[in-house]
């Protein structure tokens, strides 16, 4: 079996989450994960579960078919100028970054070697992440990218997609566990008021989520018909819904996300 060589730089949340999904299926898969983190004893248990953990980033990303940069995105471009003279140059370097263009990752590798933006989203911890991919990186070979896809995919659902929309991808997808929370936090304090445990509550409402989801992803039924399905004729659920419309629950959620697209854009140039 071919191996491919992973080295993680920054295991904290995402990271961790990360090589956590990979860690699990290294040895079907013939993945070897290194990794490098500023505070050691953070990634004692992924080292317990197979991380070779390296005392330095150099150290870390030699020999390494793809680099995954995860610090924050204040320290990324001074973790790349350490690393670049010593990336191997058939190797690809994955970002997940949150706003840092493909243009100053570009100028802080010295073009070393080709460079990958991903935007995850945190359900990445239980292996339901989303993963937006930016192949733009025109030094890009079709090898590579179908292995950096490969990597993902075992992660999550992957998305190719232009750098032009990551700011929309972002606002949408990386912030949609913000919404979705919110909204199943409504949802359990209802069943509070009604009287049922708290942590029953929560139990119904994420099986209720659970159940939802998989229907939408099983079905091409349009969203509207699954709902009016469940509205019978002077029901009970009508007269929820009519509530919903008269807030303007969709136009709300359309209003949210743009807000965050917009606060998105101007933190671009901050
Ligand atoms: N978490 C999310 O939901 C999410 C979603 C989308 C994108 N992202 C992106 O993922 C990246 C990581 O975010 P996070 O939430 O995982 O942050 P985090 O938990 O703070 O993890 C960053 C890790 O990098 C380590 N680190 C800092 N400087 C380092 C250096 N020079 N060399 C090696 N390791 C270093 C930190 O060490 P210490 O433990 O000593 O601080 C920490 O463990 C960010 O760029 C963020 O934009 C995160």
């Amino acid at each position: 079996m071919t191996t491919t060589t992973i080295a993680c730089i920054g295991c904290g949340n995402m990271g961790g989450a990360m090589l956590g999904g990979w860690l699990h299926q290294a040895q079907e898969k013939g993945y070897v994960l290194r990794g490098m983190t500023r505070t050691p004893s953070r990634a004692a248990a992924l080292v317990e579960r197979g991380l070779q953990l390296l005392p330095t980033a150099r150290e870390a990303v030699q020999g390494a078919d793809v680099v995954i940069l995860a610090v924050k995105p204040y320290q990324a471009e001074a973790v790349l100028r350490d690393v670049a003279p010593v990336l191997p140059q058939n190797s690809v370097v994955v970002s997940v970054a949150a706003g840092l263009s493909l243009e100053r990752l570009r100028q802080a590798l010295a073009d070393r070697c080709p460079v990958v933006r991903c935007m995850p989203n945190t359900p990445a911890v239980v292996g339901q992440g989303i993963f937006a991919l930016c192949f733009d990186h025109p030094a890009l070979q079709e090898s590579q990218k179908e292995a950096v896809r490969r990597l993902f995919a075992s992660l999550g659902m992957v998305l190719d997609l232009p750098e032009s929309k990551f700011t929309a991808f972002s606002a949408l997808v990386g912030a949609g566990p913000a919404y979705v929370f919110q909204m199943m936090q409504g949802l359990v304090q209802a069943g509070v008021t009604q009287g049922f445990p708290r942590a029953q509550a929560r139990d119904l409402v994420t099986a209720l989520f659970a159940g939802c989801a998989c229907m939408a992803a099983r079905q091409d039924t349009p969203l509207m018909e699954l709902r009016d399905q469940v509205c019978s004729p002077a029901g009970l659920t009508i007269a929820g819904v009519n509530v919903l419309d008269r807030a303007g629950l969709s136009g709300l959620l359309v209003d949210a996300v743009l807000a965050a697209e917009e606060r998105g854009r101007q933190m671009e140039t901050e």
